[in-house]
């Protein structure tokens, strides 16, 4: 989503460092990229195929469906079973693959909602799709608990992409219903950011006195505190920036010790 240009909206701001980006990514043994047709939109996908085609056989392609731009880059929800599954044709024939690996089924915010469309009949959709080898798998994105637990009791879920981070851990709950259930956990926002303005994590007293400590910088920090959550969290930090790309990968290696922890745990408490 970092790839595009500002506000998730038209061309890259330097062409050859997002392309840059992702090669390193692939290179460095990412194994899963997030994206959607909707970033840029189109951009974030004809990126990826510039920089991978032909994608590499170990990489997961993960999209989302439910969203689409209006002209002035405003998101507007797209979450008919038509719309869904022209979101899925939109990214298979932007990416130039037959099938992708998992596609979310990203649900619009509280008021955004799709009047007179069931979430039934779109997981139907979904599923649909899956059986008839469009999509590996279906993923649920900015879901609540009973709707995750809705959706798990009609077809199965491979992945769930909600907001968490060291700020926002309002969807812990949810990660731990994915826990019990081996399903993978894809935070979104891991970092904090939630298209600009001030990030609550990076900047905090406890992110940048335990990263002082430790010898790693705040987005180390924040990223391994939600790596350490569970063992089915999928980290998909965003960037645009083959700094920030070594920086963000080096966090697998970082263990944070009980006082870390115990310090950003108790942490941004309201
Ligand atoms: N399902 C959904 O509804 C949904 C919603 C939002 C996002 N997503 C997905 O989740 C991914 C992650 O979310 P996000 O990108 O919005 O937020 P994020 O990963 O929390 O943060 C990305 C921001 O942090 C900056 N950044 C990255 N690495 C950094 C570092 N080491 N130090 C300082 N700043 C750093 C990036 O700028 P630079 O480019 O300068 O590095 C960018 O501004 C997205 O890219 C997207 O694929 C999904």
């Amino acid at each position: 989503m970092q790839l595009p240009g500002k506000g998730v909206f038209g061309p890259p701001r330097d062409r050859d460092e997002a392309i840059a980006v992702v090669r390193r990514a692939v290179e460095r043994g990412v194994d899963h990229i997030d994206t959607a047709q909707y970033y840029g939109p189109d951009v974030a996908n004809e990126l990826l195929r510039a920089a991978l085609y032909p994608f590499p056989e170990q990489l997961a392609l993960v999209s989302k469906v439910g969203a689409q731009r209006d002209e002035t880059g405003g998101w507007v929800t797209a979450a008919r079973p038509e719309q869904l599954r022209g979101g899925v044709a939109d990214n298979l024939r932007a990416l130039g693959v037959e099938r992708l690996h998992a596609v979310n089924l990203r649900l619009p915010d509280a008021g955004h909602e799709e009047p007179g469309v069931g979430f039934d009949e779109q997981l139907d959709a979904m599923a649909a799709m899956r059986d008839e080898g469009l999509i590996a798998g279906v993923g649920l994105s900015n879901v609540s608990l009973d709707q995750f637990r809705h959706a798990v009791g009609r077809t199965e879920i491979v992945c769930v992409q909600n907001p968490l981070n060291l700020a926002d851990r309002a969807s812990l709950p949810l990660l731990r219903a994915c826990e019990e259930r081996g399903i993978a956990f894809v935070p979104f926002f891991p970092l904090g950011s939630a298209f600009g303005g001030q990030n609550r994590v990076l900047g905090s007293p406890e992110v940048v006195a335990t990263a002082e400590r430790l010898g790693a910088t705040p987005a180390q920090v924040a990223l391994a505190w939600v790596l350490a959550l569970a063992p089915n969290t999928l980290l998909i930090p965003g960037t645009s920036s083959l700094a920030h790309l070594d920086e963000n990968l080096a966090a697998a290696t970082l263990t944070l010790d009980d006082e870390a922890l115990g310090t950003l745990t108790a942490g941004f408490r309201p």
